[in-house]
C-alpha cells in the first residue's frame, strides 16, 4: 500500500481522481489539502468533503483548506464551461457531516511529511501553491517526500495558453519553486493525459457495471461524464472526458503504466503566453535533471483499470 497526501482543486476530474483513490486498495490517503483553481478554495473544499461523503472511505481522511490565490498574482480563472459553476458540473451532492481541520494546508503538509513513518507521496492535481508555501516553511520536506503531479506539457501544446497547461499556468512562481526545490518529481502532464480519453464506450461499460446499492455514485458519475462529453463537443474536441487527474493517481499505484524520461524541466514565469510553460532543452543530453516526465501511457489499460476500481 502506498501512503499519499492529495492536493486538489475539486473540479470534475479531481472528483474522478478522489473516487479512484478512495476505492483503490493499493492507496491509503493520509489527508487531502485543497487549493483554488477550477473553483475558489472554499468551493474546492466543500466539493472535496461532499465527494468523500458520497464514496464513504473505510477510514478517516482529514481535509485541510489551503491557498485561495497564486503566490504573487491575482486569481483569474474561468473554467465553468469545463467544470460547471460549482466545479462539479452543477451537480448538487448531499452535504457532508465532516468539517475541514483548523490547520492550514501548508502546515498540514509540513507536519504530515515530518510525522510520517512510511514513505509518503504527495499527489498534486491542482496548482502547486500549497506545496511552495510548505517548502518555504520547511525546505527539508523536499528530502523526505516524493511528488507526483498532474501538470505541464513538454512535447504537446498547452491547454490554457498555446504553451502552458492550467495547473502550472495558474501559479507559475509556485511551480518554479517546487521544480527547483530538489523534491523528486514525477510529472504527469498533457503529454500523457491528453491520450487518456474516457469515451462513450467506456461510459457505457461503467454504467452497466453498477449494482443497485451504488445508485448514488452511478448518478453522480453519469452526470460528470455526460456534462463533460457535451462540453468537449462544444469545444470541437469530440465526445470524451480527458482523465488528467485520475491518471496521476493511477501512476502512483502502478508506475509501469507509463514510460518516463528524466529531464531538467524549467518553469517559465514571464510573459502573457509563455508563463507556465514547462521547457526542456532537447538539444543536449541532460547534465542535471529535476523530474521524471511521463512520455507514453498504455491508455486503454489505464481506462479499464479505472472502471474496475470505481466499480469495486
Ligand atoms: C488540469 O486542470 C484542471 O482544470 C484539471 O482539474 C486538471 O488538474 C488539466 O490541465
Ligand atoms: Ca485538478
Amino acid at each position: 500500500v502506498k501512503h499519499i497526501l492529495m492536493d486538489v482543486d475539486t473540479g470534475v476530474d479531481d472528483a474522478l481522481a478522489l473516487i479512484f483513490a478512495v476505492k483503490s486498495n493499493k492507496l491509503h490517503i493520509e489527508g487531502i489539502t485543497t487549493v483554488f483553481g477550477n473553483v475558489d478554495v472554499k468551493q474546492a473544499t466543500e466539493n472535496t468533503l461532499r465527494v468523500l461523503e458520497l464514496v464513504q472511505p473505510p477510514y478517516g481522511i482529514p481535509v485541510a483548506m489551503g491557498a485561495d490565490a497564486p503566490l504573487f498574482r491575482p486569481r483569474r480563472e474561468n473554467v465553468t464551461a469545463i467544470h460547471g459553476a460549482n466545479g462539479l458540473a452543477g451537480y448538487e451532492l448531499p452535504e457532508s457531516r465532516q468539517l475541514p481541520v483548523a490547520e492550514k494546508a501548508s502546515d498540514f503538509i509540513v507536519r504530515k511529511v515530518r510525522e510520517q513513518a512510511h514513505d509518503i507521496t504527495l499527489v498534486f492535481t491542482g496548482r502547486l501553491t500549497n506545496l511552495a508555501l510548505a517548502l518555504a516553511k520547511d525546505p527539508s520536506i523536499a528530502q523526505k517526500a516524493k511528488l507526483v503531479l498532474m501538470g505541464g506539457a513538454i512535447q504537446v501544446p498547452g491547454n490554457t495558453t498555446p504553451v502552458s497547461e492550467a495547473n502550472i499556468h495558474g501559479d507559475p512562481e509556485a511551480a518554479h519553486r517546487v521544480f527547483e526545490s530538489g523534491i523528486p518529481i514525477v510529472m504527469v502532464g498533457l503529454d500523457v493525459t491528453s491520450k487518456a480519453k474516457f469515451s462513450q464506450a467506456h461510459y457505457h461499460e461503467l454504467m452497466n457495471g453498477f449494482t443497485d446499492e451504488q445508485a448514488e455514485l452511478q448518478a453522480f458519475l453519469h452526470h460528470m461524464f455526460t456534462f463533460s462529453f457535451e462540453a468537449s463537443e462544444r469545444l470541437n474536441e469530440g465526445k470524451y472526458r480527458l482523465m488528467h487527474d485520475p491518471l496521476a493517481l493511477a501512476v502512483v499505484e502502478n508506475p509501469s503504466l507509463v514510460e518516463m524520461k528524466d529531464y531538467y524541466v524549467y518553469i517559465e514565469t514571464k510573459g502573457p503566453v509563455s508563463s507556465g510553460a514547462t521547457l526542456v532543452d532537447f538539444r543536449h543530453p541532460q547534465s542535471r535533471t529535476n523530474a521524471s516526465v511521463c512520455m507514453q501511457v498504455r491508455e486503454e489499460e489505464f481506462l479499464q483499470h479505472y472502471i474496475r476500481t470505481v466499480l469495486s
